[in-house]
């Protein structure tokens, strides 16, 4: 029997069909962990991320913007603990020699139909074989800076984007001079070996984060936190996630990293599973601040005018990957329905972060009267909109008008714009659809600007 596709299989192939993202290296048979955003991936990537931008970023008074190397001195990432502990659990199967991490494996069937009994014990999930002892595997990619490959030059592509502000603190101190509490704010790649990539891009060994270092007087921090809790929030609604598909999920204590005294995760539901992080909110006390004052010798206390007194600041964390946050987007708007008796399925998008806001279409290809109109009413789009619509109005004339209805549903345009006889003839305006609902209406061309702006707004 054929096996039924799922969600994330209908919405990995959606994404691979209409260009949003590709398996890295899939010519060369892939590279597990690694994706490829393609051309309305990347759009819808950049909506997500300067919505992010404005919010911490541009909106606050607050918050200084820095983009750190990826490589950096391998003495950071011992004062900051990740050599000697940013690690997975690691277990190989003694038959066919599979690696799996230890805690996603299930506890196998052992006589008592899987219920977990005592004599229970994980297996290989592949062969059923004998695992081996756990033993910790460090997730860092070690690599080598210069012509020769000793000790000396170890470095690590950074698996978190954190660092980068820590070892900045004094610079910025010294450039702004900024007084308590302000925050230090990234976007960027990092990266993870993964023992077990999975998950479309939920998972992956290259990644991108959106992070914040938000420094704080050490008895004010629980003030931050939660104006970043509501903050996060406030951000997924931003990026138009349902909201009842967010949950906060608060760490118990015995399972913090070791930097952190309080960490929040939101969780999303996703289909491959409900409630997965989806980012997360730490307090990091002044670990990294001290540890790296230590480390480097190099003074990172701040001085307090107000308390005549010197200290190192304890620091906030709200933590936000990008890759989840598009994933989240993406099959979040996964939507099938039935639009006059025929199925479709659509992307139901925020307006905001939609990679395309508006498409343009002449009713037929080939008469060129409406070609023409179409063409021109683009252009005059494209000249007026551009910067407020982030780039986001297409022009179309491929295949029946039917056929690109269903082609910019399944891409999430909100709105599409055709031109016909009427238009040309009578002067009777240009038809609007409507995405959600398929409706229409006509619109005067001198009025279709604003009508586009009311409604993605
Ligand atoms: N600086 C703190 C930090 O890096 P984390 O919980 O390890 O904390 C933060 O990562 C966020 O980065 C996660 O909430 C998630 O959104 C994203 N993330 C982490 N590992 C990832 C992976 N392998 N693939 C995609 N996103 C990942």
């Amino acid at each position: 029997m054929e096996k039924k596709e799922t969600k994330m299989d209908l919405l990995v192939s959606l994404c691979k069909r209409r260009g949003f993202i590709y398996q890295g290296s899939e010519i060369y048979g892939g590279l597990a962990g690694t994706w490829d955003y393609g051309h309305l991936g990347v759009a819808l990537k950049n909506n997500i991320k300067n919505l992010w931008w404005k919010r911490f970023v541009l909106d606050r008074e607050d918050m200084y913007g820095i983009d750190a190397a990826i490589l950096m001195n391998q003495k950071v990432w011992k004062a900051s603990g990740h050599v000697g502990g940013f690690s997975d659990p690691l277990v190989e199967c003694k038959k066919c020699k599979r690696r799996f991490r230890a805690d996603h494996i299930e506890v196998g069937k052992d006589g008592d139909g899987g219920k977990g009994g005592k004599d229970c014990k994980k297996v290989c999930p592949e062969c059923s074989g004998e695992l081996g002892p756990e033993r910790q595997f460090n997730m860092m990619f070690k690599t080598h800076v210069g012509a020769m490959e000793d000790d000396t030059s170890v470095s690590y592509l950074r698996p978190e984007t954190a660092q980068g502000m820590f070892v900045n603190f004094k610079n910025i101190l010294d450039s702004f001079h900024p007084e308590l509490p302000f925050g230090m704010a990234q976007i960027g790649k990092a990266f993870r070996n993964e023992i077990a990539p999975r998950d479309f891009t939920f998972r992956c060994r290259e990644l991108e984060q959106m992070e914040i270092e938000y420094f704080v007087k050490p008895t004010e921090w629980e003030k931050s936190f939660e104006h970043f809790k509501e903050q996060v929030r406030e951000y997924t609604k931003d990026i138009g996630l349902t909201q009842s598909k967010v949950y906060e999920h608060e760490i118990l204590a015995d399972e913090l990293a070791h930097y952190s005294k309080r960490t929040i995760d939101f969780e999303f539901d996703f289909p491959f599973g409900e409630k997965k992080e989806l980012y997360g909110l730490a307090y990091r006390t002044d670990f990294d601040l001290k540890a790296h004052s230590t480390a480097s010798g190099s003074d990172l206390s701040y001085y307090d005018e107000e308390k005549k007194e010197r200290y190192i600041p304890h620091c906030i964390e709200p933590s936000f990957g990008l890759d989840r946050s598009v994933l989240a987007v993406l099959s979040d708007a996964y939507i099938e329905d039935e639009i006059g008796g025929e199925k479709r399925v659509y992307m139901k998008f925020a307006p905001k972060v939609a990679p395309i806001k508006v498409a343009v279409f002449p009713l037929l290809k080939n008469k060129p009267q409406l070609v023409e109109k179409a063409k021109e009413i683009y252009q005059s789009l494209r000249k007026e909109l551009s910067t407020e619509l982030a780039g986001g109005i297409a022009f179309d004339d491929n295949g029946n008008i039917g056929k690109r209805y269903r082609r910019q549903d399944e891409v999430g345009t909100p709105l599409c714009v055709t031109i016909d006889f009427e238009t040309v003839e009578k002067d009777a305006g240009v038809t609007v659809r409507f995405r959600d609902t398929g409706k229409q209406e006509r619109v005067e061309i001198a009025k279709l600007r604003e009508y586009i702006l009311k409604y993605l707004a």
